[in-house]
């Protein structure tokens, strides 16, 4: 099967590649990559014209609910959710139930995601259960298919235990992906504390409490000289902390979620749970210091977290669960606050959102070359559309973009060199 993308402006950050080029694609991956490709011999042609072609994205954070909550999004969905959002592959979080803490458990999700429309790579827990205490067994988890481990949704509570994990996992070939908040400083908060909370009269989340577990993370990878991830930065100091210990060369990498760089702890006062997540939306200054960090390099990814629940958990504002789906409106919120506003061009949003993170996990792909396996997303940068919660494909429509106007829609979505989706309106 030889499909070929024509008259598409191709960029992609590895190789340094931009221009006006013709891609082809046979059977799972790019044959050619010249200005002009014939058409003889093509099974299918899609004139590209007027569209971006870049590497499909990666989204290193998303959470698909199976085994155990299949209502509210399976691996099919979810990856449906993803191929609409330009995504061709994602790391999917191990807080499933069961925890995704033995190779049991990621042999199941490997399984069923050979029916999904894109790659799915599971991240295994650090401890059993997700409980703080007894460290998973990475070898194990890594031979049966893990890309990453964490405990991603609570933190590893004990520094002790964190740093073991870390040299475990080190030595499983496996990197640690933090999830940064001290629940002593929660203690039951459920927004930013700050002036909205106080208003609200709402139990608060410190800031405090991601910025001394991040401080802490950065201080094990200094100390031991290993690794770490840190998952949705969301606060200033946080970014303040990043820089500096990547200027004295600390091995620490980073990700953001659109939501931290578009949307303030304002929202919350419409008291719609659609708009708390954990960790919370914060100030002006957290996004002006986010979104400065993204468009700098300081943070290295854009995520999602996408974390699908529930309109009937989503509708009590006090008790819902935390968390915002996020993958069919990443690219749009990235390019509508960033390529759209001059404030980054199109390569560097290809290099957080599909090189950085595959270089992280150590994944295939991420960019266009000849001899790269067939990943693409084709984009029109310039289509502006409305946030529906109701069209989007994944099972749960908690999105905190809903009502907004993007601009930027993804046109097809190409893996493994067949095209998954395809945007008819
Ligand atoms: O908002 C969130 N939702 N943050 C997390 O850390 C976990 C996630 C979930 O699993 O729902
Ligand atoms: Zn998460």
């Amino acid at each position: 099967m030889k499909l070929l993308l024509k008259n598409g402006h191709v960029v992609s950050s590895f190789n340094k590649l931009e221009g006006d080029l013709d891609v082809l694609i046979e059977d799972n991956v790019i044959v050619g990559v010249a200005d002009k490709i014939e058409e003889a011999g093509v099974d299918q042609v899609i004139d590209c014209k007027g569209l971006a072609v870049i590497p499909g994205i990666c989204d290193m954070h998303v959470h698909f609910r199976d085994p155990g909550q299949t209502h509210k999004e399976d691996i099919i969905t979810g990856s449906e959710a993803a191929a609409a959002g330009g995504v061709t592959a994602v790391a999917c979080m191990p807080n499933t139930n069961p925890v995704a803490d033995s190779p049991e458990v990621i042999r199941y999700i490997i399984d069923k995601a050979k029916d999904a429309k894109v790659k799915i790579y599971p991240v295994g827990a650090i401890t059993k259960g997700l409980a703080g205490d007894e460290l998973c067994d990475f070898k194990a988890l890594k031979a049966a298919g893990a890309v990453a481990v964490s405990d991603d949704g609570k933190p590893v509570k004990n520094a002790h235990t964190m740093g073991r994990a870390m040299i475990d996992a080190h030595y499983a070939g496996l990197k640690v992906i933090s999830h940064c908040e001290d629940l002593d400083i929660i203690r039951g908060g459920i927004m930013n504390a700050g002036v909205v909370s106080l208003e609200l009269g709402v139990p608060g989340m410190s800031r405090t409490s991601e910025n001394i577990i991040t401080g802490r993370e950065i201080q094990l990878a200094n100390d031991l000289q290993i690794p770490i991830h840190i998952a949705h930065v969301s606060t200033k100091e946080v970014v303040d902390l990043l820089r500096f210990a990547t200027k004295r060369g600390v091995m620490v990498t980073s990700e953001t979620a659109p939501h931290y760089f578009t949307l303030t702890e304002d929202r919350l006062f419409t008291r719609d749970a659609d708009y708390r997540m954990n960790p919370p939306l914060r100030t002006e200054e957290d996004v002006k210091a986010i979104s400065a960090a993204v468009c700098d390099g300081t943070i290295d990814c854009i995520v999602t977290d996408h974390a699908p629940h529930t309109a009937e958990e989503k509708s009590d504002f006090l008790k819902a669960p935390n968390g915002v789906v996020g993958l069919e409106t990443s690219l749009a919120a990235t390019l509508t606050k960033f390529y759209h506003t001059k404030q980054m061009k199109l390569i560097q949003i290809v290099r957080l959102m599909c090189e950085n993170p595959r270089l992280i996990l150590g994944l295939e792909g991420g960019l266009i070359k000849k001899g790269a396996v067939a990943d693409i997303a084709v984009v029109d940068l310039d289509k502006e559309w409305l946030v529906e919660p109701e069209k989007l494909h994944s099972k749960s429509k908690n999105t905190c973009f809903k009502g907004m106007m993007f601009k930027g829609k993804v046109k097809y979505t190409i893996v493994n060199g067949k095209v998954v989706f395809e945007d008819k309106d």
